[in-house]
């Protein structure tokens, strides 16, 4: 069955968090656990990057692979069951070996967060996918794999309780702290400049249902906290959680993939905890118009340019090594069940979470696929629907995640 000689093939080895991906998959597997690969464009950055490795047995493979050039995506394909991507702007690079490996029948994961290219990559290769069985799965990082985890890992809980699902989850961000990468604000950058050209983008970008099938978008409003506001559950002020306008879409397409199981009325949101009081309220002012302020500088040519200049990192740049480990984030989620009822868990993880912890993420997604434990077909899938439970064991015991239940069971 795997005639390939490689199981898993990292195309971006030499960005800052293909590194971080190439330290943690030598760190937790040997030539007989995973045999894996580091790809990229330049032998002279792989060399170096192989060098800083903690190495166990064998020496890794080193493959010259450009974003661009299909030929070379394909030679690389030819090699491996799984690519694990961080060649980004996925919107700039990224097309090409989804091409490539939907046609070749090669799984492929990444950690774009860009959902208006993964709406184009659905639109354009998932009957492809379908039909050679490559397994497509975006959105392995921070974003979005705590979150589509997260509910899934609730909603299980909720139905071996109560015998079915929530019908309304609030996500709640208690505490996270950590940094960005330049491969981050490039991709940000992107999706301003896509958005300043083509000004439709942005109510493509506000429809919660953007992922799920085109013939089948459910109805029910979604809440999107875009201003401060208090939450008697959570008997706290709420800010704008940057990350909610992709989870949020990865999360509902999990329910399309499910066949509704959750319901076309599932309700699913995403916010920050700002605090209680008068001063959770400051916050939640404070964090919103900080974050209005960024988008709305980003969003025009000149101050976009000058930030990039001038405040935030560039390419291959990102958080410290000290900052990494210093990182860490508790996510809390609610479910409500018709009946007013509610159930609660938390997932958390130790380490940074754009970085250190995305690059463990995206590992053991990889390693999973590979592994064979994962038994669905071809097609475009998302974390939860893919991996489930398999993922959610890989990441407590490999990658310093914990997903827990706080509260079994409410009466409303
Ligand atoms: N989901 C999440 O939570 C999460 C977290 C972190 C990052 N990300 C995303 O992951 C991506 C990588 O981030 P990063 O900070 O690691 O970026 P980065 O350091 O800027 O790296 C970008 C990489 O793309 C490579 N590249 C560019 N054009 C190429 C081409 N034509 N052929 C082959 N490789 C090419 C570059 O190669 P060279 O090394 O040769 O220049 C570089 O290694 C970004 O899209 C970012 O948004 C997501």
């Amino acid at each position: 069955m795997n005639a390939k000689p490689y199981d898993v093939i990292v195309f971006g080895a030499t960005s800052f968090v293909g590194q971080l991906l190439c330290r943690y998959l030598s760190s937790q597997f040997n030539s007989r656990s995973l045999k894996w690969a580091a790809a990229a464009r330049s032998i002279e950055k792989l060399e170096r990057m192989r060098r800083s490795l903690d190495i166990k047995d064998v020496e890794i493979p080193l493959i010259i692979a450009d974003a661009r050039d299909e030929n070379s995506l394909a030679a690389m394909c030819a090699q491996t069951r799984v690519v694990a991507s961080t060649v980004g702007p996925y919107a700039l690079y990224g097309e090409p070996l989804v091409k490539v490996c939907a046609e070749r029948g090669t799984d492929y994961c990444d950690l774009t967060g860009e959902v208006q290219w993964i709406r184009r990559m659905l639109d354009r290769y998932e009957a492809t996918a379908n039909k050679t069985g490559a397994r497509i799965v975006h959105c392995c990082g921070f974003d979005s794999l705590p979150s589509d985890l997260g509910v899934h890992f609730l909603q299980q809980r909720a139905f071996e309780r109560l015998g079915r699902y929530c019908s309304h989850v609030k996500m709640r961000v208690k505490a996270i702290r950590g940094g960005v990468s330049g491969g981050t604000v490039a991709s940000i950058v992107n999706v301003a400049a896509e958005a300043a050209e083509n000004p439709a983008l942005r109510t493509t970008l506000q429809n919660p249902y953007l992922l799920c099938p085109r013939d089948h978008q459910p109805k029910a409003r979604q809440e999107s906290f875009n201003r401060p506001q208090y939450d008697s559950e959570f008997d706290a002020w709420l800010a704008p959680f940057i990350m909610a306008g992709i989870n949020t879409r990865i999360v509902h397409r999990s329910n399309a993939l499910l066949n509704y199981a959750y319901g076309e009325d599932f309700r699913y949101d995403e916010a920050m905890l700002a605090g209680k009081g008068q001063r959770g309220r400051v916050t939640a002012y404070g964090i919103a118009g900080g974050l209005g302020g960024f988008i709305a500088l980003i969003g025009m040519a000149p101050t976009r340019r000058l930030l990039q200049r001038f405040v935030l990192p560039a390419p291959g740049q990102g958080p410290s090594p000290r900052s990494q480990t210093e990182g860490f984030y508790d996510l809390r989620f609610l479910g409500i069940f018709d009946d007013g009822r509610t159930i609660a868990a938390k997932v958390t993880g130790d380490a940074d979470p754009g970085y250190a912890s995305t690059s463990k993420m995206l590992g053991q997604a990889a390693a999973s696929l590979a592994n064979g434990k994962v038994n669905k077909t071809g097609g475009f899938w998302t974390p939860a629907t893919l991996f489930g439970d398999t993922l959610i064991d890989a990441l407590e015991q490999h990658a310093g995640l914990s997903f827990t239940l706080v509260d079994a069971g409410r009466r409303a």
